[in-house]
């Protein structure tokens, strides 16, 4: 019989509430409007992510587990984690194959999934749990973009951070999400981190953008999290999935459009909002880097780059740091 792994509640889904009452009276009121995107994964979200990283046109996912399937090995002998932390873990899929290399290498005892999403870590806890019986897996329900001081210790750490969710911060939350990590590291201590690279918009913006409009759902998803949360009544129909290639900041941008004038009540923020006809509201960043780009940003935060793996065409990487 295989039993749930423990999950750790940092974050309650009362305080995760709160937290959208407040960036929804916040950003749905500022000029241009905007949301932040950790509210996409509530269940529904979290599987239409998955159902992303599928898509023909979404290939991070694969180049990415691509570079995994190649270099584990040599991550783990350059890090030789004791306890593998995973921020933004969602399904854990690909991580398989670092826990693999990990345990395989000897010194891999631990693996602490963290994300919001507390129906992603309940599946991934679990099959993970019952596929490496020799490793402790205990999940962690809290925002990554707080205090990450509650991560365990006690043992050789090694946060990894994949699929290019570093990107979805803006560079000032990025520079303070970096040293937050640099902060509860020891010295010598390792952070992996994936990253889409700047590449050709004619492949970028489809992974944003697919045929068969996952994507378009998983961006209208916020607005039925907005519905379901606070009352409000958002006509779904009538906005627009928009993805578009941001040249000056090197990053996709993702924006609902209102193919109407639309008037929006939020019942428990006890707000009325207008959308004009065409107006965009600001739902998600995708940031690309460059090597140096991304060196830099480590530099700074208190690491330095032990290696760096590309893939073939050079459209993500792995980069594996260590704490000065
Ligand atoms: N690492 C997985 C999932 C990437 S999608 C992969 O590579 O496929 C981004 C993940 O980050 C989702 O699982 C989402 O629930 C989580 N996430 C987004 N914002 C978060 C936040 N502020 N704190 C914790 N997790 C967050
Ligand atoms: N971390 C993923 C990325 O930036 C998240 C993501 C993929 C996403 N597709 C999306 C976020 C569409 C919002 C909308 O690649």
């Amino acid at each position: 019989m295989t039993t749930t792994p423990p999950l750790d509640v940092y974050l309650q889904p009362e305080q995760l509430r709160a937290a959208l009452r407040k960036d929804a009276g916040a950003g749905l009121t500022s000029n241009p409007k905007w949301l932040p995107p950790k509210y996409f994964y509530d269940a529904h979200g979290s599987e239409l992510f998955e159902q992303i990283t599928e898509l023909p046109e979404y290939f991070p996912t694969r180049t990415e587990r691509e570079l995994l399937r190649r270099f584990s090995g040599e991550i783990a002998d350059v890090a030789s984690p004791e306890i593998l932390v995973e921020l933004g873990s969602g399904s854990s899929e690909k991580t398989r194959l670092l826990l693999d290399a990990g345990t395989g290498h000897g010194t891999l005892h631990t693996y602490v999934p963290q994300d919001v999403s507390v129906s992603a870590l309940e599946g991934a806890a679990e099959q993970i749990g019952a596929e490496f019986p020799n490793l402790t897996v205990r999940g962690v329900v809290s925002d990554f973009t707080e205090s990450l001081h509650h991560l365990p210790r006690g043992g050789r750490r090694m946060i990894a951070f994949l699929g290019g969710t570093l990107g979805n911060l803006v560079p000032a939350e990025r520079a303070e999400f970096l040293s937050r990590i640099a902060d509860v590291l020891e010295t010598g201590e390792h952070l992996l981190l994936g990253v889409g690279l700047v590449t050709d918009p004619a492949v970028l913006v489809p992974a944003y953008d697919d045929a068969a409009g996952v994507t378009a759902k998983f961006n209208l998803n916020v607005l039925r999290v907005l519905n379901a949360q606070l009352g409000a009544d958002f006509p779904l129909e009538n906005f627009r999935h928009v993805a578009l290639w941001d040249a000056d900041n090197e990053w996709i941008e993702m924006r609902l459009e209102a193919a109407c004038a639309i008037s929006v009540r939020i019942e428990e923020l006890d707000l009325d909002i207008e959308f004009s006809a065409g107006e965009q509201l600001r739902t998600e960043i995708s940031a690309k880097f460059t090597l140096e780009g991304i060196r830099k940003e480590l530099t700074d935060a208190g690491f330095g780059i032990e290696r760096t793996w590309r893939d073939p065409d050079e459209r993500f990487a792995l980069v594996c740091a260590a704490r000065n």
